[in-house]
């Protein structure tokens, strides 16, 4: 594609900007929340949503696809007419959200999205709507700059179920490897280092989301009349929970760490480099009295390089205001582990599993559930893809890529890898402090449009 016109395409995505926002605020408002059951029909009305714009900006096969697993559906296009060899990239989203509670926290109604000191605060607005949105503006910018033509061929494969482990789009992946070939998955759904410092992700944290049912009495009992003679499921939980984990933070589950991969000094070392202020961490984005975690880690090699474990919520009992003397004849913990390279999931749940039914205290039984599993995950960082991202965002940014690990996970991201055989390149444009998950979760538009920038230089550049 020749300058002027990836120029052409840059001009078209800056005269275009309030329209981008306005129709990703549109999308916003869908509230697709996948782990809702009341929210169903949202998140197929926000597929839909896609789908229309994907056929609208000139991509062709728009569907929807149905999974096996019957959850949430896919959205897929492609548009595969490039000239020459240019490569096939597979560009990865996911359209879904995770629940907005608790509502009382966001200054502004979490699905109606508002423009404040150069951010648009929304649930999805950076996680991922946001950013998948940059993706397809990005082709559409392009396509309008080059008389309805893209210089590489692109695939779109969005999903609906990424927040609660992306089983359906497993299965596709794993049942139409013909259907998805590619050269590269492209995916924007991580963060930046800090503002302003491009970033190429290049590691993920992999997960197993567990339950842990304990059940004691046939029904709830009065606590005056039973206590003392019958057990108490949460007590039974709370032992079993502080058995998992001692107080310097290391997982007391046996074999957890054995087949642990540590980075490599060069990784090290550059982590060593990146602008880190621990304490302003500590401060600004977690905001408790001290930081936890194991010694003689940095927090970095602790949130990316380290596997831990944590508590996510125990319902079950009496939970509202005031006070109710009972004994719950049952409680509930839900408890998930990152995991790092090295570790395999499934290993790592029967591990577990096995440790729990070890330590059950006397009087009760408990049930040990996976709920799902995402594996982690290391990308190469020598390939042509990433030099043109670097390249491109150097423009945009006007400075070299940082090369970072992130401490979340994206459940597809090891099939594409192991499935499809596919690179992958995570160029994402969130903000440490954007409120991923949690209220207030925004986008800092500046970001929003850079991020448009960088993925139309990058096409150009990847399709030369
Ligand atoms: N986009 C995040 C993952 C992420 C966040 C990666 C920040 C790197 C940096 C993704 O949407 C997410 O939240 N994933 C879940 C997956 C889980 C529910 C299987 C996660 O990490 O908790
Ligand atoms: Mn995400
Ligand atoms: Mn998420």
């Amino acid at each position: 594609m020749e300058q002027q016109k990836i120029e052409a395409a840059v001009e078209f995505a800056r005269g275009n900007r309030q329209r981008f926002v306005d129709e990703l605020k549109a999308l916003i408002r869908i509230p697709s929340v996948s782990t809702l059951p009341e929210h169903t029909g949202d998140v197929r009305r926000a597929a839909e949503f896609i789908a229309s714009e994907l056929r609208r900006i000139g991509m062709e096969n728009v569907r929807l696809i149905e999974t096996a697993t019957g959850g949430h559906p896919l959205v897929y296009g492609d548009w595969l007419h490039a000239e020459g060899n240019a490569p096939t990239v597979l560009c990865y989203g996911h359209y879904d959200v995770q629940p907005a509670e608790p509502l009382e926290e966001w200054i502004t109604p979490p699905f109606e999205p508002a423009e404040r000191d150069g951010n648009l605060y929304a649930r999805g607005a950076v996680d991922d709507k946001g950013q998948m949105w940059m993706h397809v503006k990005a082709l559409e910018s392009l396509f309008a700059a080059n008389e309805g033509r893209l210089p590489l061929n692109i695939r779109v494969l969005i999903e609906g179920e990424e927040e609660v482990g992306g089983e359906g789009i497993a299965w596709f992946v794993q049942n139409h490897h013909d259907q998805l070939r590619s050269d590269l998955a492209l995916i924007s759904d991580t963060e930046m280092f800090a503002p302003d410092l491009p970033t190429l992700c290049v590691g993920l944290r992999g997960m197993i989301y567990t339950e842990i049912e304990v059940r004691g009495a046939r029904i709830d009992l009065h606590s005056g009349m039973y206590g003392g003679a019958a057990p108490n499921p949460f007590v039974a939980l709370a032992q079993i929970i502080a058995k998992l984990k001692d107080e310097n933070g290391r997982v007391q589950i046996p074999g957890f760490y054995d087949k642990v991969a540590a980075p490599s000094e060069d990784e090290l070392k550059a982590w060593k480099a990146l602008p880190f202020d621990e304490e302003h961490y500590r401060q600004t984005e977690v905001g408790s009295p001290e930081l936890t975690g194991e010694p003689g880690y940095s927090v970095l090699e602790r949130t990316w390089a380290r596997p831990t474990l944590d508590v996510h919520g125990m319902p079950g009992g009496f939970i509202g205001a005031g006070a109710k003397t009972v004994i719950p004849a049952k409680a509930t913990a839900k408890i998930s582990m990152r995991l790092v390279p090295g570790q395999v999931p499934s290993e790592i749940f029967e591990q577990y599993k096995s440790f729990v039914e070890s330590i059950v205290p006397r009087g009760v039984e408990v049930t040990v559930r996976l709920i799902h599993s995402a594996e982690p995950i290391v990308v190469s960082t020598d390939n042509r893809f990433v030099k043109a991202s670097v390249e491109a965002m150097h423009q945009v940014f006007g400075t070299d890529t940082v090369f970072v690990r992130g401490g979340g996970s994206i459940p597809i991201v090891g099939d594409f890898i192991r499935e499809l055989g596919l690179p992958t390149l995570m160029m994402g444009f969130g903000l440490p402090d954007d409120n991923l998950h949690a209220p207030n979760e925004k986008f800092h538009l500046a970001n929003f449009h850079r991020g448009i920038e960088s993925i139309i230089r990058f096409f150009a550049a990847a399709g030369a």
